[in-house]
């Protein structure tokens, strides 16, 4: 194989550092499968206040201690240490920002007391992207290529071309921008601007401004070498239809010849019902008896009956209106009225948070709900459930319909986007592992579930379905040379 890429990875969130959603899943493993293709993957991250440098070996590099970035008129300093993130076999090496003006606070976007996004954030992410670029001169190591993943790096691409164009060591490597949601945009008053020090031309229709706002997601879109996003599905649909585009179509069919759909994979050695550290009982298909352990286990110790003809229906999810949570509302006494029971894990909108509250106390013989963020729970519900619902408006991949997968946890999915990609039809006997409606609609859902209820009882069926799903291959191997091929046509490299 041609020799690989250094390649820098940049993002917002990353395990076991930072967790909301699936991006610190993949920004842990993908990186780990480039390397393991002979490339050389770094990633770099803020070092936000809750991470506990002991606990997570968090080490200083004295020669990028103190380090000064001068942002929108100001004098700052920050540092960056650095860290090891493993996985069975691979390893990638991960750079963490330090800096007291920006990421002292606990939080990721939001900070931990008071729920509410940091209202500097267009700074706090501004300076991160600044930070990434000026550190290179003095790294020592140069990357080929800044893998940069959704608004908070799209500052990136733009500043390259613009900013430090004439800078030898920065302005020659090229960019992927990957689109994990195009629904966040970063799009922040025209002041923000202003902070980037840049002329005011810059801001015009053809570069950064999107309805008046300085939008750091369109930054990316446009000056990045190839952009990305995470299911070929959600390619489409953002470029085609008004529904997913989040007002970016025009935008998005500017770029077309450079977007690309690259199914995200799973990490095999963390999510996989055989090697799960987690669970009670490990399985494989050939073990499904202890599956149902698994979910005695779960369900004895949230004090719910075991019954073996009782389908539990399981949900991890952010508890965000993408997430489909309007139809589950709707449809919450209709879904109770059939024989099954329910565990949901979530956290997020407030609304939704108290509606499950108040269904927790109504139908406490037969639901489970867990208002938190609880990895070890979250891995207990795929293993443990026979179904899991995912009832999305959109997803550009989602990774819990195949972690369930691989758990035997048959997917209800709505017809959409990564979803579409991974799930197939029932009936299908050679491939079908789910069960998909089309229409955004509460109905539609119930019918779905419904029918999966009947399916379930008819168990040489349902076994069917579980072993298509169980032998599908969602390993990192397909996408990451995806990836290579792409970092392989904008580097011109044999
Ligand atoms: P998204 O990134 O849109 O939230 P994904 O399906 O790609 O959706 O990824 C969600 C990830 O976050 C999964 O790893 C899922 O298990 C995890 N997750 C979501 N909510 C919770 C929670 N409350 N507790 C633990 N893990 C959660
Ligand atoms: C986003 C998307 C989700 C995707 C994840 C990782 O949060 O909502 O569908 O799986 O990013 O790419």
């Amino acid at each position: 194989m041609a020799k690989g890429y250094n390649v820098l990875f940049v993002t917002s969130e990353v395990l076991p550092y930072s967790k909301t959603g699936g991006l610190a899943d993949v920004s842990n493993s993908l990186p780990q499968a480039l390397n393991s293709l002979s490339n050389e993957v770094r990633i770099i991250t803020p070092k936000y206040g809750q991470l506990d440098e002991r606990r997570l070996q968090i080490h200083e590099i004295k020669r990028l201690k103190d380090i000064n970035l001068e942002m929108a008129g100001k004098k700052y300093k920050y540092s960056i240490k650095s860290s090891f993130i493993h996985g069975k076999n691979t390893k990638a090496q991960i750079y963490l920002l330090e800096n007291q003006d920006f990421f002292k606070n606990k939080g990721i976007y939001q900070n931990i007391k008071t729920k509410k996004d940091f209202p500097n954030n267009d700074e706090r992410y501004m300076f991160f992207c600044k930070a990434v670029l000026e550190v290179l001169e003095i790294l020592q190591w140069k990357p080929d290529i800044i893998h940069c993943n959704d608004w908070q790096t799209g500052l990136i691409p733009f500043f390259i071309k613009t900013m430090y164009k004439n800078n030898p060591h920065i302005s020659d490597i090229k960019t992927v921008f990957t689109i994990h949601n195009l629904a966040y945009q970063g799009n922040f008053p025209k002041t923000t601007f202003k902070k980037t020090e840049l002329p005011d031309e810059l801001f015009n229709d053809n570069t950064v401004k999107f309805h008046d706002k300085f939008s750091f997601l369109k930054a990316g879109i446009k000056f990045a070498d190839k952009v990305t996003t995470v299911s070929q599905k959600y390619a489409e649909e953002i470029r085609t239809n008004k529904e997913y585009s989040c007002g970016m179509e025009d935008v998005l069919n500017d770029r077309r010849k450079d977007l690309v759909g690259i199914l995200n994979g799973i990490d095999n050695t963390v999510w996989n019902p055989s090697f799960d550290k987690v669970i009670d009982y490990r399985y494989t298909y050939q073990e499904i008896p202890l599956k149902y352990e698994n979910k005695r286990e779960l369900l004895e110790k949230h004090k719910l009956v075991y019954n073996e003809n009782i389908p539990l229906i399981g949900i991890i999810s952010r508890l965000v209106d993408q997430k489909g949570f309007d139809l589950i509302l709707d449809a919450f006494d209709d879904i109770m009225k059939e024989k099954l029971q329910m565990i949901i894990l979530g956290t997020g909108d407030e609304k939704y948070q108290k509606f499950l509250m108040k269904m927790k106390k109504k139908y406490n013989d037969k639901l489970i709900i867990h208002l938190g963020f609880d990895e070890d729970l979250a891995h207990k519900i795929e293993a443990g459930s026979d179904m899991y619902l995912m009832p999305s408006k959109f997803e550009p991949c989602g990774l819990n319909q195949m972690y369930s997968l691989k758990y035997g946890t048959v997917p209800i999915v709505r017809n959409t986007g990564g979803l579409s990609d991974t799930v197939t039809n029932y009936k299908d006997p050679k491939k079908g592992n789910g069960f998909l409606f089309d229409k955004y609609d509460s109905k539609e859902m119930v019918k779905t579930i419904r029918t999966a209820l009947e399916v379930y009882q008819d168990k040489k069926t349902w076994y069917n379905i579980m072993k298509n799903g169980m032998a599908l291959d969602f390993s990192w191997n397909i996408s990451a040379k995806k990836y290579m091929e792409l970092f392989k046509q904008i580097c011109n490299k044999k």
